[in-house]
């Protein structure tokens, strides 16, 4: 009872850049996105309009956002904290706004430097404003799995929160294992619980692989019906305030599990191949994928 179809959204150029070591030049960001464009993919999160003291690699985001080419049939879509981003990312073609909150008390505060409930009526004014402006909007809830600074996080707060962003108007949640702590009867557990309340086709699983087990994560997800999955390229990048998170699951492994199983992702893999050796030779060190590893990079 797999699905046949999964739609892959590409985080390499926001999740992955953010916490690369390695300073990117602008035009090798744009060059990687439009390569990333010709390869199949529908979506891609371009950058995020965030505090370029708090994120560093991404401070040239509306040079991003503007010099890309946008192909037909591709969503690009940017991270936005609040109103001073949203201003920022109405100024550029971008189709989709994402806010981002956190589960977990002590990694929304350290994140966005607000606690919870002072979050929600940021995220409110700003999925108002995006959505007046005709964007779609996609919310991100961090910590789902776990909290680097507070352990455990209760299913009934991951519940109670989804609720709030979806009544907010967001069109889509995407799950977020910030550290990659999860495994699979948690997923299934969690899962139970929001589709109970939320539809299978509102939800995006994004799987950090930390410590190996987000391919099984994502097997178990698409067991559930889940069909949209968020990953990076090369498996770059994780979560700068989240410490010892590492990069997302890998878009050219996932690309690698989901066709082997005859599920399709419109995905040209040879494409997809290309785009990660050209990232992979700007970050200047081999990327953490598997399906890389096979890979003649000459
Ligand atoms: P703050 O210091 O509380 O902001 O930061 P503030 O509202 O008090 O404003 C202070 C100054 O910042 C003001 O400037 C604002 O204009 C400016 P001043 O008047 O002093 O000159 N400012 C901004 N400048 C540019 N862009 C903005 C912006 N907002 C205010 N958007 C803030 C609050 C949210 C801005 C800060 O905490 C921040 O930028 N945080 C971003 C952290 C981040 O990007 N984390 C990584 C992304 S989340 C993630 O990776 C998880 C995810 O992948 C899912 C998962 O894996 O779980 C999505
Ligand atoms: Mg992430």
């Amino acid at each position: 009872n797999w699905p046949k179809h999964v739609t892959i959204k590409e985080v390499g150029p926001r999740d992955g850049l953010q916490n690369e070591k390695t300073a990117i030049a602008t035009e090798d960001k744009i060059a990687w996105i439009n390569q990333l464009s010709k390869t199949g993919l529908t979506y891609i999160e371009i950058t995020s309009f965030v505090h370029p003291k708090w994120i560093p690699q991404l401070a040239d985001a509306l040079d991003v956002a503007a010099g890309i080419e946008r192909a037909p049939g591709v969503t690009y879509a940017a991270l936005v904290p609040n109103q001073k981003g949203l201003e920022n990312a109405l100024t550029t073609q971008v189709d989709e706004i994402s806010v981002f909150m956190s589960a977990s008390e002590t990694h929304n505060q350290k994140n966005i430097n607000k606690s919870i409930s002072d979050t929600f009526p940021v995220l409110t004014a700003v999925v108002q404003e995006a959505k007046r402006a005709k964007k779609t909007v996609r919310g991100y809830l961090s910590t789902v799995f776990g909290c680097p600074y507070e352990g455990e996080v209760s299913i009934e707060q991951v519940a109670a929160i989804s609720e709030r962003l979806f009544e907010m108007g967001v069109d889509e949640l995407s799950l977020g294992d910030t550290i990659g702590v999860a495994t699979p009867r948690q997923v299934e557990a969690v899962l139970n619980s929001l589709l109970k309340k939320f539809p299978k086709e509102k939800l995006s699983m994004h799987f950090h692989d930390t410590r190996g087990t987000a391919l099984a994560n994502v097997l178990l997800s698409l067991e559930m019906g889940i069909t949209t999955f968020d990953s990076s390229l090369g498996g770059l990048g994780g979560c700068p305030y989240a410490p010892g998170a590492s990069g997302n699951v890998a878009t050219d492994d996932l690309l690698y599990m989901l066709h082997g199983m005859g599920i399709a992702t419109g995905i040209d893999a040879g494409r997809l191949t290309e785009a990660a050796l050209f990232i992979q030779n700007k970050i200047g060190r081999a990327l953490n994928s598997h399906y890389l590893q096979t890979v003649d990079p000459c």
